[in-house]
């Protein structure tokens, strides 16, 4: 399948890719599934979750296989700079949402108070201020791009003086903590979690994953395992 496809190549991400890149996103939020009962609009999670990326984050890249977008990557140097991000188009946002143009409005009032009772573990952000979130077309996985994508934007933070990156992401995601761990992210603190226990029936063990990004710390491949960390709760 995937031997028949184009090559993929990396290039900055851009306003225009925000629709593919919701997608991308939209089709993997539920720990990597598609799950159009949780937030049905597409449109509001690119809005929400996508946009403030492209115009207030930082090193932001996709894949392009074909002409198609097939993966993207997004950070940010902190959480504010998402905000900035998203500021400017809250109110459109907020009108639309009153008036109705998302659907009904419950999902999405439900998902945002989870996010704020059940909030992923987190690293200091004072040692590890950078954040990301990506994802690739599952017609495309295990090409590489996914670690071509990450490479890119670790050098993209390097450049810009970045001195830390964490993410998160659950236990059950096992290619993403193996792409995480061969790019030299370690795990920092763990916790189970009931975010998405109404969706999927069960708790999670959600994860914060680390790299520093400056002198010795920072390397690619052969990543530590996992070592006991603060406020690590195993299991
Ligand atoms: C995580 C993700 C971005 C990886 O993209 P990709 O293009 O397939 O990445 P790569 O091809 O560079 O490498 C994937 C690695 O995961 C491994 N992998 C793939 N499926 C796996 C699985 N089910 N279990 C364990 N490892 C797996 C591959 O073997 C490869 O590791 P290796 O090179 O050491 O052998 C992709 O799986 C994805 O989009 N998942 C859904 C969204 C998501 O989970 N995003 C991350 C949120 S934290």
């Amino acid at each position: 399948m995937a031997a028949s496809l184009p090559p993929a190549y990396l290039r900055p991400a851009r306003e225009e890719d925000i629709p593919a890149i919701a997608r991308l996103s939209h089709d993997t939020l539920l720990v990597g599934r598609k799950a159009d009962g949780v937030f049905p609009s597409e449109k509001l999670w690119g809005e929400l979750f996508v946009a403030p990326y492209i115009r207030g984050g930082l090193c932001n890249w996709v894949a392009v296989v074909g002409e198609e977008v097939a993966g993207y990557i997004l950070g940010a140097a902190s959480n504010a700079q998402v905000f900035r991000g998203l500021v400017p188009s809250l109110p459109g946002i907020l009108w639309r949402f009153f008036l109705g143009a998302y659907g009904p409005r419950l999902p999405y009032v439900r998902y945002v108070l989870r996010l704020l009772l059940f909030p992923s573990p987190r690293a200091p952000h004072r040692l590890y201020p950078a954040h990301l979130h990506m994802a690739v077309d599952a017609k495309v996985r295990g090409r590489g791009i996914g670690s071509r994508l990450l490479q890119t934007f670790l050098h993209c933070l390097r450049r810009h003086g970045i001195r830390g990156v964490q993410l998160a992401t659950t236990r059950a995601n096992a290619a993403a903590r193996r792409l995480y761990r061969r790019h030299g992210f370690r795990l920092y603190r763990r916790k189970a979690s009931p975010f998405w226990a109404p969706y999927l029936g069960r708790p999670l063990i959600h994860e914060a994953w680390v790299l520093d990004l400056t002198g010795e710390g920072w390397a690619y491949g052969g990543g530590p395992g996992d070592p006991p960390a603060p406020g690590d709760r195993r299991g």
